[in-house]
């Protein structure tokens, strides 16, 4: 049999020592754009025309990221005022050309509760829309518009009353932080019209990382019925509808790609019915790890190989400080390993070696360099024996990696992030 797996780690050897060159050091993450691309056009070609997709930017806002993806998405959710800078500065140099205004042809919405009175400010000025999440924030957005001479645009994100199935993390239904619970939203509709704001529609995010597309529709058909109820009690005609999205991504063995096809059929449908229940409105979807998880890689070299009472352990100079979501401390229930590869520093032999040139391979645990029994990035894994200074790639990690780990944990350095074209 070829030894191939000889060749492939190889090529992937000195493509991963040209970007640790680039990087100038490890860890670091590397996004692929032509994988982001692959995303976009799937969803672009899996979504009615007339659906606006949005680019989530808490999925993972390097600016080099985003500035990428303006140039692709009919607009952005963000939700702090550091996002919103981000997107500002990002629009501000160019990386989308005609963006006369936001809510014209290309949109912000600035979704998330507790928005500070300072946030709020900013999205004013900046003219987003507003996914307004308590009555209390529906009315700092007002006395912000006021205090700034301007008008500001809201949707109400509203909490339905759903319970689904296969959802990663539940963001509705249920009693929950975020959105306005549906059974109270007319009163607060009564509200926002007697306020100098002006209505725009409704916001829906139930959840996300959901791998069965029956999900996703039955999420998207319940939300609407549901906009739809609101609708006739809104003080004036929707004109957005954002029904969120949640479209997961198989991180772990076993999984399986979530199927667009029964979710562009819904979809469908549900255009041709809004084109009669509310008639001028636009769909929206918002997505963010499925458009950029698979894109990205953690890399981290191997400091320290040892054995514990028969356990091989291999100490990376990475960790769940820089990738909490793999270590399987950000919602996970059960510790499942991300897919992870050893990659050799030194170059292996030629191919033609014949099977010499095959690995041998030894079942081991990965950790961080920090002082914590949650510092593992993947659990009695099977892989080449390791060497000290041996590349570690950790997949799927485009998402939810760098800006949602607790970088300052032990004051090591943060990761390099870098963009491939
Ligand atoms: C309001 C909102 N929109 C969009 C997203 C993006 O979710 P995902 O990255 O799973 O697509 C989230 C995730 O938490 C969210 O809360």
């Amino acid at each position: 049999m070829q030894p191939t797996p000889v060749t492939t780690t190889n090529t992937t050897r000195a493509e991963l020592a040209a970007l640790a060159l680039r990087a100038g050091r490890t860890p670091f993450y590397v996004y692929d754009t032509a994988v982001v691309d692959r995303q976009l056009a799937a969803v672009r070609a899996a979504l009615p025309p007339t659906v606006q997709l949005h680019y989530a930017l808490k999925a993972n806002p390097l600016p080099a990221l985003v500035a990428h993806l303006a140039a692709h998405v009919d607009g952005f959710d963000i939700a702090s005022g550091g996002e919103l800078a981000v997107v500002l500065a990002t629009l501000a140099a160019g990386a989308r050309a005609a963006v006369p205004r936001f809510g014209v042809g290309f949109d912000v919405g600035f979704a998330g509760p507790g928005k500070s009175l300072a946030d709020l400010a900013a999205g004013v000025a900046a003219g987003v829309l507003f996914q307004c999440e308590s009555v209390r924030e529906l009315q700092a957005i007002a006395a912000a518009g006021t205090a700034a001479g301007r008008r500001p645009r809201v949707a109400l994100r509203i909490n339905p009353a759903l319970e689904l199935r296969g959802v990663g993390q539940r963001m509705g239904g249920g009693a929950k932080p975020f959105g306005i619970d549906a059974e109270t939203a007319p009163e607060v509709l009564r509200l926002l019209a007697t306020l100098p704001v002006e209505f725009v529609g409704f916001h829906f995010y139930a959840g996300s990382q959901m791998l069965q597309a029956s999900t996703v529709v039955a999420m998207l058909e319940q939300c609407y019925a549901c906009a739809l109820v609101l609708a006739a009690q809104a003080p004036a005609p929707v004109r957005v509808l954002n029904l969120g999205g949640g479209f997961g991504v198989p991180y772990f063995a076993g999984e399986t790609a979530l199927e667009l096809a029964p979710i562009a059929a819904a979809l469908e449908r549900l255009v041709v019915r809004a084109a009669t229940d509310l008639p001028g409105a636009t769909l929206v979807l918002e997505l963010g790890r499925y458009l950029v998880a698979e894109a990205g890689r953690y890399v981290l070299r191997v400091v320290d190989r040892k054995r514990s009472r028969g356990q091989v352990f291999l100490i990376g100079d990475g960790g769940m400080h820089h990738h909490l979501a793999a270590s399987g401390n950000l919602g996970q229930v059960l510790r499942r390993n991300f897919p992870v590869t050893l990659v050799p520093a030194a170059p292996t032999p030629p191919v033609g070696a014949s099977l010499l040139a095959i690995p041998p391979t030894e079942i081991v645990t990965i950790c961080g360099p920090l002082c914590t029994p949650l510092d593992v990035l993947a659990e009695s894994v099977l892989l080449p024996v390791a060497q000290e200074g041996d590349f570690i790639v950790v997949g799927m990690s485009g998402a939810y990696g760098a800006t949602a780990s607790p970088r300052g944990f032990l004051s090591h350095p943060g990761p390099v992030e870098l963009l491939t074209p």
